[in-house]
């Protein structure tokens, strides 16, 4: 018989349910609830005080969220669109505003809020602080590579306090959004393909931006997005149709959200995509079922920008009022730049389509986070210009996206140990527009950063000057791009710098090439059906190629690439994505030895976009493997394997790791314990993400061939090592069913461990 853990206690399935999704950190949930219990039956009264005082219309107001309109601390707005939304403000109809920053912006933002409206509440001040507000770290993607937990949350900890210093106290980020599809350009702000990386990643993000305390000036409010299913676009095109299965929303899409509820995030932002014929922002399933109800979320939901109008364009809605209607009543809180609550809502209410009860819950949840983040007590806490100059730019933030940004760098391939590089009596080209640019490694969400202030590869190998070192573009990009550049605007068919390029190359030792994608050829917007180089990087390569082999590829980009012929033919092959402001310097740092690479993908990498969406824990499907050589009737392509070019944890190191002794010992039905010694095979000290996928071999709903249920990042000196234990307990053995419900079944279980997703040390063990 299987055995559900719900059927045990059958009247308590929806409890145990809600109690499952908070196990993943029950401790820290604990503490959050413990610590505080007063202050928030105290911010609870004065929420409701509050709300009593409040008209229909102030209420909506604060459901109504604007983007910055008019230089704020210039002449006031007298016509049009912008005059309106001024007057809005000046009248308390308006409770959030983004994009303005900087302290003098938003103290005079802030200061019409507070003193020229009735009830003088303030705003919440929201911005993309998505990796980084002024100084960046690389984007999330690349961050998502060090697997390395303290890092991303010091990352996200110091773009808060960057962005708190500026004004800002709330963040759309992180993005939680799992995909397998690379030609998705929004891949880049994720943590990749992966719901159990995926959801530690989300648990230390928000833990970063918001700390334990939100009332301190260094802390803002997260914003888990886009719920739900964003990254699941058909082809990988950008706000398509999202249509799956209930295996998949539960077992892959929800777990990351979940573990950004239960670090504490204090919103959601739904998603433009529509997910099986409902809009996101006009699902009631999602926003009041899953969210508010089964998760017990009690912050707010954001829509995403104009997601409420675009209903009309999903053919759900017929106008904006019923836009209005649908969403409000879906649990959608506050209207991102739709302008149509403002203008809908009062109306909706009074014809009874929209109850006065679903309004005051929604701004119940906005003031509670308002009060949470202090801004009733000090509304100009984030606005001390003092403050602001001592911090943003600081060595303290530097030194972090420094460090995040060594620790994201992959290395894909090393022969004959061309890598690290000699510091001294080498001629080294360096070659690739990539190597002298200061912006694109900025990466798509630069908005609070100024172009040309990251660290560019050439004046990071600069500083290492034992060496000659002769830079060369080869081929360029059309420079000076904006957040709007396509595709087409940024590449060049222009091959007349490819001669002086294989001139350097060929008096050079060794080349180091940078190619990959421009800063804004991924991010939203940015789909791309090929995966290769873009532009005429290819032919450069193998034109360089061609006057020395002895090439260092440097891959800058956000997504996985389809580099087969890179992989063939170059002897060492360097994943260093957007890196963000300190890009360069982590390059030099990695290429010359002094960080020992340590990242491992976030995401596969595919030979061709045909294989796409390709991701390694897939389902095993009725013929999985040839019957005999040269058969057909299998599940595979005839013209390409089915293996990956790179296998999501892939990453190699300096120093080279040995697994062995697997060990399982179940300790009890629920509690399974896997060792394994892992060695330092090599000669220099180095990290590695040891990884353990477990397989359900017999399931009610299929499981798939391998999932990621634990990992440890160890470091180890030459010779040296070390007996690392994983515990599965119930969360790791279970899954969601076709119900919903959390059930761990009985019968065969097969472990893995290994440095990747290939993990090749296997063992069973069955529970009863
Ligand atoms: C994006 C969101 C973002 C919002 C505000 C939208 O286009 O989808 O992720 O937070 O803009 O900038």
């Amino acid at each position: 018989m299987k055995i559900n853990v719900f059927n045990i206690v059958t009247f308590f399935s929806i409890g145990l349910f809600i109690l499952s999704c908070k196990n993943n950190h029950d401790n820290d949930l604990a503490i959050i609830e413990e610590s505080s219990v007063n202050s928030a039956s105290e911010i609870e009264s004065k929420v409701n005080k509050l709300l009593s005082e409040m008209t229909l219309e102030e209420k909506i107001g604060q459901m109504n969220q604007y983007t910055g309109f008019w230089d704020v601390t210039g002449p006031t707005p007298t016509e049009g669109n912008q005059a309106l939304k001024y007057e809005h403000l000046k009248k308390g109809l308006v409770g959030s505003m983004i994009n303005v920053t900087g302290t003098e912006n938003v103290r005079a933002i802030q200061k019409i809020a507070v003193e020229e409206t009735r009830l003088g509440i303030p705003l919440i001040i929201g911005f993309d602080v998505v990796h980084g507000f002024k100084t960046l770290s690389p984007i999330p993607l690349a961050e998502s590579a060090s697997w390395d937990m303290e890092a991303i949350e010091l990352s996200a900890k110091v773009a808060a306090k960057e962005a708190a210093a500026s004004g800002i106290n709330w963040t759309f980020a992180p993005m939680v959004d799992i995909s397998r599809d690379a030609r998705w350009g929004r891949v880049m702000e994720g943590a990749g393909e992966d719901p159990y990386l995926g959801s530690k990643i989300a648990y230390a993000r928000v833990k970063g931006f918001q700390g334990d305390d939100l009332t301190s000036k260094e802390t803002i409010a997260a914003c888990a997005k886009h719920f739900a299913a964003y990254g699941f676009a058909e082809s990988g095109k950008d706000y398509n149709t999202v249509d799956i299965g209930t295996s998949t929303l539960y077992n892959v899409i929800f777990p990351p959200f979940i573990a950004a509820k239960n670090a504490g995030v204090r919103t959601f932002m739904n998603s433009f995509n529509e997910i099986n014929g409902v809009p996101a922002t006009g699902s009631a399933f999602l926003q009041r079922d899953i969210l508010k109800n089964q998760w017990d979320f009690d912050g707010f939901v954001v829509s995403d920008w104009g997601s409420i109008t675009e209903m009309i364009a999903h053919r759900q809605a017929k106008d904006g009022t019923q836009a209005a209607e649908i969403a409000a009543n879906a649990g959608s809180d506050m209207d991102m730049e739709s302008h149509l609550y403002v203008a809908e809502l009062a109306n909706l209410v009074q014809e009874g389509k929209v109850k006065e009860s679903l309004i005051d819950d929604a701004v119940r949840r906005i003031l509670r986070v308002k009060f949470e983040l202090g801004l009733f007590e000090d509304p100009y806490k984030y606005c001390d210009e003092a403050y602001e100059k001592d911090v943003v730019g600081s060595k303290e933030i530097h030194d972090a996206v420094l460090d995040v940004a060594k620790k994201s760098i992959v290395l894909l391939k090393n022969e004959n140990g061309l890598l690290p590089l000699k510091k001294e009596g080498q001629k080294i080209a360096l070659i690739g527009a990539l190597a002298n640019d200061k912006t694109s490694p900025l990466g798509n969400w630069r908005i609070g950063a100024d172009d040309e202030t990251a660290v560019s590869v050439l004046e990071g190998m600069q500083n290492y000057q034992g060496n000659t070192l002769f830079f060369e573009k080869g081929a360029d990009f059309v420079t000076g791009q904006t957040v709007f550049a396509r595709e087409l605007d940024i590449n060049t068919t222009d091959k007349s710098g490819f001669n002086k390029a294989i001139a350097a190359a060929t008096k050079a030792d060794i080349v180091v090439m940078v190619l990959g994608e421009h800063g804004y050829q991924s991010g939203e917007g940015r789909s791309r059906s090929e995966l290769g180089l873009p532009g005429v990087q290819q032919e450069l390569l193998e034109a360089v190629y061609k006057a020395n082999p002895n090439i260092v590829l440097v891959l800058n980009n956000g997504r996985p690439l389809a580099i087969t012929w890179a992989d063939e033919h170059i002897p060492a092959i360097v994943e260093a994505w957007q890196l963000g402001t300190q890009s360069g310097n982590a390059i030099a740092q990695v290429l010359y030895g002094d960080y020992n690479p340590s990242g491992k993908l976030p995401m596969t990498f595919p030979r061709s976009v045909g294989q796409v969406p390709i991701y390694y824990n897939t389902k095993s499907t009725g013929r999985p493997n040839i019957p005999s050589p040269g058969e057909v009737f299998w599940s595979h392509y005839t013209d390409i394997s089915n293996a990956p070019l790179y296998a999501f944890g892939h990453g190699l190191s300096y120093t080279t790791f040995s697994y062995s002794n697997l060990k399982v010992n179940k300790v009890s039905q629920d509690k399974i314990e896997v060792s394994v010694s892992l060695t330092n095979t090599g000669t220099v000290k180095g990290k590695e993400v040891a990884q353990l996928y477990l397989r359900d071999d017999y399931a009610s709903v299929t499981r798939p061939v391998k999932e990621l249920k634990g990992f440890e990042l160890v470091e180890l000196n030459p010779n040296e090592s070390k007996t690392i234990t994983f515990l599965l307990t119930e969360k790791e053995l279970g899954f969601y069913n076709n119900q919903g419900e959390f059930v761990v079944e009985p019968g065969d279980f097969t472990v893995f461990v290994g440095g990747s997703s290939l993990a090749e040390l296997e063992a069973k063990f069955e529970l009863e």
